[in-house]
């Protein structure tokens, strides 16, 4: 009976087979979707304006957790700093100043970890500690090691004083800048702040996302322009309706529309105004808001609320809502909600150098949505990236803006620069410095 059964429907059973296992190989193919971009140097020639400093205090994204292996050592210039980032035996990412206090050798060139938190300089093998970046005798022992420091007179000049071209300056212990760096949701951050007070005393953290929902893969970008461009078109209600309203760009029969909010953390009524007409977003809202949102942090944060739609052939519906914040100059995390799904976005920016900012995008997502369906959200959100990197690649800076104050989306723009600023103290004169050590 079941032979005859399965003789009748031989063709069809193949062909289920056959179409199972093309979707399952497809379904595969997206797991962790990864876009790269390649990167292009900034086009010195190009008019940038007046800007503000470069590289503003926060915490920076410099690497993914999974490219830093136990013994493993990097060197990193990003963000007008030297810093050599390595992984102790105990599992720990540290990060110091990468030249050595001896005679200058980067150590994240050919350095080498040395038991549970240290460094060894590859040139004539001092060690220094990551847990403090003190210069120490030993790895085992951590004892400081005592040095005497010399110091040329008159480097450029060449200035003998009593007979000498050097003197000693200094007599004791060294040690190397210390970076705090976190891991947290498969990424390493550290913190860069110019400002002496604030190197220990760190005023917020980054968010962990512990999240329920499953890494799906990344975006990466590069643009050429200040790295304040990027955050606010975050913060940029207006520019949504007018520049993002492609979803694909060979037709325009479907299109999406946007309604969004922007308001300070740190203002009063921020739960009144995010409030949401769908209960079940509301809802979720408001559970994100109180998770992430305090009374330390709240000062560092600006809250975005985006409502998105799609347009088929004139008929609207709503896809989803997503909730936004940006934390300190460099991070935004934006949680989609909709009936059917939620999905996180973590953004960073880091400046490579001056105008060229790498921007990456890591989406996480339910475990039952399809892999192919959150590549697809990934990559629109790479679309949607690509139409902001053509205004940016190619503006100036607007230090002197003309703002039109009749408009909600103005007025948001100034409140939003006003806080955006905050990040700058003190970035000028650390920017100063570090041009006058690269003579
Ligand atoms: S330069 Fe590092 S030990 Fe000599
Ligand atoms: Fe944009």
């Amino acid at each position: 009976m079941v032979y005859v059964w399965f003789c009748d429907n031989f063709q069809l059973i193949i062909i289920t087979i056959v179409f199972s296992l093309l979707y399952y190989l497809y379904y595969k193919k997206y797991r962790f979707y990864v876009f790269r971009q390649k990167d292009e140097a900034p086009n010195p020639n190009k008019p940038r304006g007046k800007c503000p400093p470069f590289y503003p205090n926060g915490w920076y994204r410099l690497l993914n957790s999974d490219q830093l292996n136990i013994n493993e050592v990097k060197h990193f210039d990003y963000c007008g700093r030297n810093v050599v980032i390595f992984r102790g035996t105990n599992s720990k990412v540290y990060a110091l100043d990468a030249f050595c206090s001896h005679m200058g050798a980067n150590l994240g060139k050919g350095g080498i970890v040395k038991n549970k938190s240290c460094i060894q300089c590859p040139f004539h093998g001092w060690v220094f500690d990551g847990e403090t970046g003190n210069c120490v005798v030993s790895s085992e022992s951590l004892a400081k090691k005592q040095v005497d420091q010399f110091e040329y007179h008159d480097i450029k000049e060449a200035t003998k004083v009593d007979g000498n071209y050097l003197y000693k300056c200094y007599s004791g212990n060294v040690n190397l800048k210390k970076y705090h760096a976190r891991e947290l949701n498969g990424t390493i951050l550290v913190w860069f702040d110019s400002r002496e007070e604030f190197q220990d005393n760190i005023p917020y953290e980054p968010f962990d996302l512990n999240v329920k929902l499953d890494y799906r893969g990344e975006s990466i970008n590069y643009v050429n322009c200040h790295i304040q461009e990027i955050p606010e078109n975050g913060a940029d209600i207006r520019h949504f309706d007018f520049l993002h309203t492609r979803l694909f760009t060979f037709t325009s029969l479907i299109q999406f529309e946007w309604k969004m909010l922007s308001h300070r953390a740190a203002e009063e009524d921020l739960y009144e105004v995010m409030k949401h007409k769908h209960e079940f977003i509301n809802e979720f809202k408001t559970k994100i808001l109180k998770t992430f949102i305090n009374e330390s942090n709240k000062k560092y944060i600006n809250v975005i609320s985006l409502d998105s739609y799609v347009k088929i052939f004139g008929w609207k519906f709503f896809l989803f809502n997503a909730t936004g914040f940006q934390l300190g100059p460099a991070l935004v995390y934006l949680f989609l909600k909709s009936k059917l799904f939620e999905v996180t976005f973590a953004q960073s920016i880091t400046p490579l150098k001056k105008f060229n900012i790498r921007v990456s995008h890591r989406i996480y997502a339910n475990s039952y949505l399809p892999y192919f369906v959150s590549a697809f959200m990934l990559f629109s959100e790479v679309q949607q990236l690509i139409s902001d990197m053509l205004i940016w690649n190619n503006k100036i800076f607007g230090s002197k803006l003309s703002y039109n104050l009749k408009t909600e989306a103005d007025k948001n723009l100034i409140s939003w620069r006003n806080w955006y600023a905050g990040f700058y103290e003190g970035c000028n004169e650390f920017e100063k410095k570090q041009e006058a050590l690269d003579w």
